[in-house]
């Protein structure tokens, strides 16, 4: 079973919408999904909640009241969405649940200096120290030619981390998720350019680049 965890403990950089994209993506490729919301703000939960019954399905696991003991067993992929502020024992905790870790930020210097500290704070956590879970970062709601996005950019090349993927601001995620959809549930026409930008990420997944060695 793989657990894919979406983290940064700053709020509001695209954490529940790669979640709920990562786990549709994963569910139309045939795979078991459960989606885990350990974000008492339920985003995740709300978006499966307006998920249409013909789209393939994706189980439920509300991880923020009782952790990941109600993931169904014959899971192939556990996508876990966690909260904004995790710090400490918190994050440490969080950690133990995955194998690989997603951390988007946003193309604003308030973003990039947290997103500094939170990394910093990562990457002492013993289980990502020894490689037992990888990470790597996704600059989200990109928008191209504006000198914010050339910092992000430069930014996150540097960070010593692997620096996989850039999605664009785009109303297709915010459609998306009003319909309890992911972008690659959405017409061709419309979201080829959102599926593009997601292929190196998705190849990152894939890879054993995001798996730690046994
Ligand atoms: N690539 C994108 N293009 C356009 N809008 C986006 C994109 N990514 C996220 N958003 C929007 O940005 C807002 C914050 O996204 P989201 O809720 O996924 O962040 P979060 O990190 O989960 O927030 P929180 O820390 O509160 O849990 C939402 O309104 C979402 O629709
Ligand atoms: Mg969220």
């Amino acid at each position: 079973m793989r657990h894919i965890m979406v983290l940064n403990a700053k709020g509001g950089c695209g954490k529940s919408t790669l979640a709920t994209n990562i786990a549709s993506y994963y569910a139309n490729e045939g795979a078991a999904v459960a989606l885990a919301d350990y974000d008492p703000q339920r985003s995740c939960l709300d978006w499966l909640a307006r998920r249409p019954e013909n789209r393939p399905a994706i189980a439920a696991v509300a991880a923020y009241e009782d952790g990941l003991r109600r993931a169904p067993r014959g899971a192939d992929i556990i996508v876990i969405d966690a909260p904004a502020r995790s710090h400490g024992k918190e994050l440490t905790d969080l950690v133990r649940h995955a194998e690989t870790i997603v951390i988007p930020v946003l193309p604003s210097t308030i973003d990039m200096q947290a997103t500094t500290t939170f990394i910093d704070e990562l990457k002492r956590v013993g289980k990502i120290a020894s490689q037992q879970a990888k990470i790597a970062t996704v600059a989200n709601r990109v928008r191209e030619n504006t000198l914010i996005y050339d910092d992000l950019d430069e930014f996150l090349t540097r960070l010593r981390v692997p620096y996989i993927a850039a999605l664009r601001d785009a109303q297709n995620y915010v459609r998306a998720y009003t319909r309890g959809l992911g972008i690659f549930e959405l017409p061709e026409y419309l979201a080829w350019p959102d599926w593009d930008e997601w292929e190196p990420l998705l190849s990152w997944l894939k890879s054993k680049r995001s798996q730690p060695t046994l």
